[in-house]
C-alpha cells in the first residue's frame, strides 16, 4: 500500500486486488483542522483510521487539511447563485465552480470524520469558514413545504474534538458550543446520526494521548467507519425505526 499526497487530499492506493473495490466500498471524509504532528485531534484520527485498516480494506478515505487550504471570502453574493444562469459574472461563476469542488469530497461520501480542535468554546475559524462557503441550497440543503429540509441523506458524521479542558460533564457542560454548534449545523444538511470522540483535557495535569486512545469512543469510532452496516447507512435507519 502508498501514498498520494496531492494539494491537501490524500488517496489511498492499494495494489490491485488488496482492495476490493465495489458497490460496498465506503468513502469516509475527513476534514482536519491541522495535521500538525502534535496535533491531538490529528493524531487521535490517524490513530483511529490505522485501526479501521487494520479492520477491514472495505473503505476508502480523503484527508483535506483546513490549516493548508487556501479558501475564497464568503461574500453574500455568493451564497444564493448559481452559475449556470448567462447573466452571472466570471467571477460568481468561478466562486460558485470553487464552492461545488470544495463541496464534492463530502456530498459523494458515506462518513464525515471532522477532526478539530475546540477555540475559545466554538469550532475554528478554519472550518467555519469551510461551512460558510459550501452551506448552499441545492448543494446540502433545499426547501420544501415544511421549510429547510438537509439533502445529505443516508451518511454517519463523526466528530473528534480536542479540548483544554473537560466539557463532558458539570461545570463546563454547556459551554461547549463546538459540539453543539456541530451537530446543530449537520442536523440542518440533514445527518442526524452523528457520534462524538472527544480528546479533551489536554491542558489538564497528567494529560496522556495514549490514554485517551484507549478510550471506548476510539473503539466505537473504528466500528462506525469500518462497519457495513454503520449507524447512518440507509436501510439501518427504516429498521431501526
Ligand atoms: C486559539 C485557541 C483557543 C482555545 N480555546 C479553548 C477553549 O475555549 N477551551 C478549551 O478547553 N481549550 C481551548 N484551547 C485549547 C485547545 O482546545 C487544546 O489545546 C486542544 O487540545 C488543541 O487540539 P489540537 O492539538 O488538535 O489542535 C484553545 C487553543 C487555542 C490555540
Amino acid at each position: 500500500m502508498f501514498y498520494i499526497c496531492m494539494c491537501n487530499i490524500v488517496f489511498i492506493h492499494q495494489p490491485k486486488g488488496e482492495l476490493q473495490m465495489g458497490a460496498n466500498n465506503k468513502v469516509i471524509s475527513i476534514l482536519k483542522h491541522s495535521d500538525h504532528e502534535n496535533s491531538f485531534s490529528s493524531q487521535a484520527t490517524d490513530e483511529i483510521i490505522k485501526r479501521a485498516q487494520a479492520r477491514t480494506n472495505l473503505f476508502e478515505y480523503n484527508c483535506n487539511v483546513l490549516e493548508n487550504m487556501v479558501l475564497p471570502p464568503v461574500r453574500d453574493e455568493y451564497i444564493t447563485i448559481k452559475s449556470s444562469g448567462d447573466s452571472k459574472s466570471d467571477d460568481e461563476k468561478n466562486a460558485w465552480a470553487k464552492i461545488v469542488e470544495l463541496s464534492d469530497n463530502l456530498i459523494k461520501s458515506d462518513i464525515w470524520l471532522f477532526s478539530l480542535p475546540m477555540w475559545n468554546f466554538g469550532i475554528p475559524y478554519t472550518l467555519k469558514h469551510y461551512i460558510d462557503l459550501i452551506t448552499q441550497q441545492g448543494l446540502f440543503f433545499t426547501y420544501d413545504e415544511n421549510g429547510p429540509a438537509g439533502l445529505m441523506k443516508n451518511k454517519s458524521a463523526i466528530l473528534v474534538i480536542s479540548s483544554g479542558g473537560i466539557y463532558k460533564e458539570e461545570p463546563l457542560k454547556n459551554y461547549d458550543l463546538s459540539t453543539a454548534y456541530l451537530k446543530l449545523w449537520l442536523g440542518f444538511c440533514g445527518i442526524s446520526d452523528i457520534f462524538v470522540v472527544r480528546v479533551d483535557g489536554t491542558a489538564m495535569p497528567g494529560f496522556e494521548l495514549e490514554a485517551i486512545l484507549q478510550d471506548p469512543s476510539i473503539d466505537r469510532a473504528v466500528e462506525i467507519i469500518s462497519s457495513q452496516n454503520y449507524p447512518g447507512k440507509a436501510g439501518d435507519q427504516a429498521a431501526a425505526a
